[in-house]
């Protein structure tokens, strides 16, 4: 099952396992990861599920136009590495992601 690790700005960490075609919006929900608010249920019009996406060994798309603009709206500053996690599915029974939780996400 991938894993995934959502790291704060203080150091702290929570790792959970996410099942293959959840979201990483879907599964911080589900494991009371704070931080991820995920307001419009994964529609790409919020941006309450920004993260920073730091390492993963699952190679993604490059953002869909809607998640393009979306970043340009979000509370904290968007980065290169800045995705929507609601958008980024694990396929990969074996990937290990590293996201780094913004301060802030409204
Ligand atoms: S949950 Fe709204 S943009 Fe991801």
């Amino acid at each position: 099952m991938p894993k995934v690790t959502y790291v704060y700005d203080d150091g702290s960490e929570h790792t959970v396992e996410v099942a293959v075609a959840t979201s990483l919006m879907r599964a911080a929900l589900r494991n009371q990861v704070s931080g991820i608010v995920g307001e419009c249920g994964g529609a790409a019009t919020c941006g309450t599920c920004h993260v920073y996406l730091d390492h993963s060994t699952e190679q993604f798309a490059p953002p869909s136009g809607d998640e393009d603009e979306m970043l340009e709206w979000t509370a904290a500053p968007r980065a290169a590495n800045s995705r929507l996690s609601c958008q980024l599915v694990p396929t990969d029974e074996g990937a290990h992601l590293v996201v780094r939780v913004p301060a802030e996400q409204v």
